[in-house]
């Protein structure tokens, strides 16, 4: 028989610590105004983990809950990818940590690409499955950005938030007839990475470079004005890979990074506002987890259902950035 697989989306989860910081709060400890916050990124709080809580702790949360989603148990999940940039250690990967927490065996690792990891992540489990190394994936994106923040940097610590968001990954094998009438799962994914940007988003340390994590610093500006670029760019080439247009999108999850670069993208590729999620004011830029947070937020409130066409759209340090657009669900 003649066969083509496919990557089903299949379950999702997401955990936000429970200490919620408003503007005001950050008023309260440095030069800021929550008019400015809103004004310029369209954020109004975000969460914080406690200092003895873990980026493990938050992924195995939001890994929980997608597992069950997805009527399935930690034994049946053969591959853990994590997008973090806040390991718990500098090694071993917390993705083996999240694998001990849940109890099961699957072969486990770390993907590093800032803001961008959980579309990388996607991306690398689709292939994995598709290549035959194993049948379900758990794609879990986990950050605990605020523990690396400068608070006498208002520029850049205003902007983050902490969280998690899992999704399944699972195969489907189909029969080659059935398949070009019935695309579902991850139907195009676009990864790119450009170094010649590597100082606009990083750190100021490293294990190699002084033996430190150092703080996150940011320029601002230029990574806005490349982000409404790449980020339009890469959907564009993205919906051509899988013969779509604008329209044929139900739900676009753009990274959860400024509400008017969300805007700015709207109005560069036409996407109506009405088919954008956006939890930015709620999370605040909460790096590798930030779609996955706000595709649980619309999946929770009801908005996109079983067989909805979604575009993800993510960029981070690097610079590191991508698009991918997939059918959420399985067929009845
Ligand atoms: O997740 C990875 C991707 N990240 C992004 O995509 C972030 C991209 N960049 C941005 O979102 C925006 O550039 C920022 C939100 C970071 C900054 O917005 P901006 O409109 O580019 O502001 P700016 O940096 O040009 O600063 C404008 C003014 C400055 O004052 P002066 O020099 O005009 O007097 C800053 O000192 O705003 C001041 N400012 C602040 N004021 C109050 C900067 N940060 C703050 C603050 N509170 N927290």
């Amino acid at each position: 028989m003649d066969t083509k697989s496919q990557i089903l989306l299949t379950g999702i989860g997401s955990y936000l610590p429970k200490k919620m910081i408003s503007n005001h709060d950050l008023e309260k400890i440095m030069d800021t105004s929550d008019e400015w916050i809103r004004k310029r990124t369209g954020i109004n709080c975000r969460h914080f983990v406690e200092d003895d809580e873990l980026t493990s702790d938050m992924g195995t949360n939001a890994a929980q809950l997608a597992i069950l989603d997805a009527g399935l148990k930690p034994n049946d999940i053969d591959l853990i990818i994590l997008a973090t940039t806040t390991p718990d250690n500098t090694f071993p990967s917390t993705a083996s940590r999240i694998q001990r927490n849940l109890g099961c065996k699957a072969i486990s690792f770390d993907v590093q690409a800032v803001c961008a990891g959980f579309v990388y992540a996607i991306s690398i489990g689709a292939a994995m499955l598709k290549d035959s190394h194993g049948k379900k994936c758990l794609i879990v994106g986990a950050d605990s950005m605020s523990k690396i923040l400068d608070w006498n940097d208002r520029s850049t610590s205003v902007l983050f938030g902490d969280g998690a968001g899992a999704v399944v990954l699972e195969k489907r094998i189909i029969r080659n007839e059935f398949v070009e009438n019935d695309q579902w799962g991850v139907l195009a994914t676009k990864i790119f990475t450009d170094g010649e940007y590597y100082d606009l988003l990083s750190t100021d340390g490293g294990v190699s470079k002084n033996k430190s994590t150092g703080f996150l610093r940011m320029n601002g500006k230029e990574i806005f004005k490349h982000a409404v670029e790449k980020l339009s760019s890469s959907l564009l080439i993205c919906l051509d890979e899988c013969n779509m247009n604008i329209k044929d999108i139900d739900w676009f999850i753009p990274h959860q990074a400024n509400q008017r670069i969300i805007n700015a993208i709207s109005n560069k590729v036409k996407i109506p506002f009405n088919k954008i999620i956006s939890t930015i004011s709620i999370h605040g830029n909460t790096s590798a987890a930030s779609i996955p947070l706000a595709l649980d937020v619309a999946v929770k409130k009801g908005c996109i259902n079983n067989g909805d066409i979604l575009a993800l759209q993510a960029i981070g340090g690097g610079l590191s950035w991508g698009s991918l657009v997939l059918k959420i669900g399985k067929p009845d």
